[in-house]
This record gives structure tokens, sequence and C-alpha cells, in this order.
């Protein structure tokens, strides 16, 4: 049984997204811990909700990055954690920090990486007028919104998108490709060789003709 523990800033729906994964289709996991850097962080609630332990570490009250990234990685082993999920979570985090989750955090971004690091990525992909933004999931690794990709999903950019468009309609593919990516890592099903994720499908069932030869 793995152990997950989720990160979050804000409204937490690509948690939920994974919580509700999880259960339906019974991963073999457990979420172990939802933890915020804010305590007025929405998800906090949904995920108290469901019976999941919460915790809330402030940054506000840290005056270093390494100094909260201390606290923050200690709250988090106390969870003995297989996989560290980021799921909106809005911190940039130190390189030790990074070290110590390597090939076991995985982050999502709202954008097509390598497009649009950073933030408001739906305005960049607005001012750069591409035709196709999306999401990606990946290994989170020392440099900001890159790493191995594990998952991405593409949607059109349509005349007359607005941010709030292009972000909602990256978010429904968000909450598909999220759990996807986290049920392959839990499942065992993830390789990383020189920078590039391999994904482990299982053999596909032999088609009925062949099955009974
Ligand atoms: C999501 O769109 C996620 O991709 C983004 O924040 C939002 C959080 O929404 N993350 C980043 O921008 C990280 N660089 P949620 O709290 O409802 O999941």
């Amino acid at each position: 049984m793995k152990n997950i523990v989720i990160l979050i800033s804000g409204r937490g729906s690509n948690m939920q997204a994974i919580v509700r994964a999880a259960e339906a289709e019974r991963w073999p996991c457990r979420i172990a811990a939802v933890i915020s850097n804010r305590a007025d962080a929405e998800g906090l609630a949904y995920a108290a909700a469901r019976g999941i332990p919460t915790a809330v570490v402030p940054s506000k009250a840290y005056s270093s990055r390494d100094d909260f990234d201390a606290a923050l990685r200690q709250e988090i082993d106390g969870f003995q954690p297989d996989l560290v999920v980021l799921a909106g979570f809005m911190r940039i985090l130190t390189p030790p920090f990074v070290e110590h989750y390597s090939g076991r955090m995985l982050n999502i971004h709202p954008s097509l990486l390598p497009s649009f690091p950073g933030l408001a990525t739906h305005r960049q992909a607005l001012a750069a007028g591409v035709k196709v933004h999306g999401a990606t999931v990946h290994f989170v690794t020392a440099e900001l919104d890159h790493g191995p990709v594990v998952a991405q999903a593409a949607v059109p950019v349509l005349p007359g998108d607005s941010e709030e468009s292009l972000a909602e309609r990256v978010l429904a593919e968000e909450h598909r490709i999220y759990p996807l990516a986290v049920r392959w890592f839990v499942e065992r099903r993830l390789r990383i060789d020189q920078g590039v994720v391999h994904i482990d499908h299982p053999a596909a069932p032999l088609p009925e003709t062949e099955r009974n030869r």
C-alpha cells in the first residue's frame, strides 16, 4: 500500500480529482495527508470531510525558504510518503527539498511545458497567440516547471477566449490526466531513463480468436 501526501495552496480541485479517482478505482494506496502552506486553503475542508488527515505549515511564519522547506519536509515525512503530489502548491521549492523527494514528487502545471513555465500561463498563451494550450504532469526537479514529463493534454485556443475560459478548458483536462499519472506511479508503471519517462502498459489481453488456439 503506497502512501500519498498531497500539497495544496488553495481550491484543491486537482487534489479532489485524485482523491475521488483513488476511491472509485480502488487504487492500492492511501491518501495519507493533505498539507497546505495556507490555513485558508479551501481544499483542506474537503480533505477533512473525507477523513483525510490535514496539516498546515504556514509559509508566512518562516523567515527563509530553507527554514520553511525544512519544516514542511518534517511534516510530510511524518506521513512516510512514497509519493508527494503537488496540486496547485504555489511555492518555489529549494534544491535540497526537491532532491530529498527525487523520483517521488509530481507536479501539475497549466501549460504544455516547456512552453510557459511560471505564473499566468493562460495569459502567456493568449499573448503568444498559440493555437493549442494545455497541461503537463511532470516529476519535480530543481529547475522550476521542468522535469521528466509523465502526461500532457492539449486543448484548442478558441477565438474570443479569455484567460478564464481557457483556464476552465485546461482545468477539465488537468482533472483527467493528474489522476491518471498518479495511478501509473502507484501501479509502478513509470520509469525514468535519461530524463524521459517510460510508461509500462500492462500486456493487452489476447483477442478471443488467439486465446482459443
Ligand atoms: C491548477 O490549474 C494547477 O495546474 C496550477 O494551479 C491550479 C490549482 O488549482 N498550478 C500551478 O500553476 C503550479 N505552477 P486547484 O487548487 O483547483 O487544483
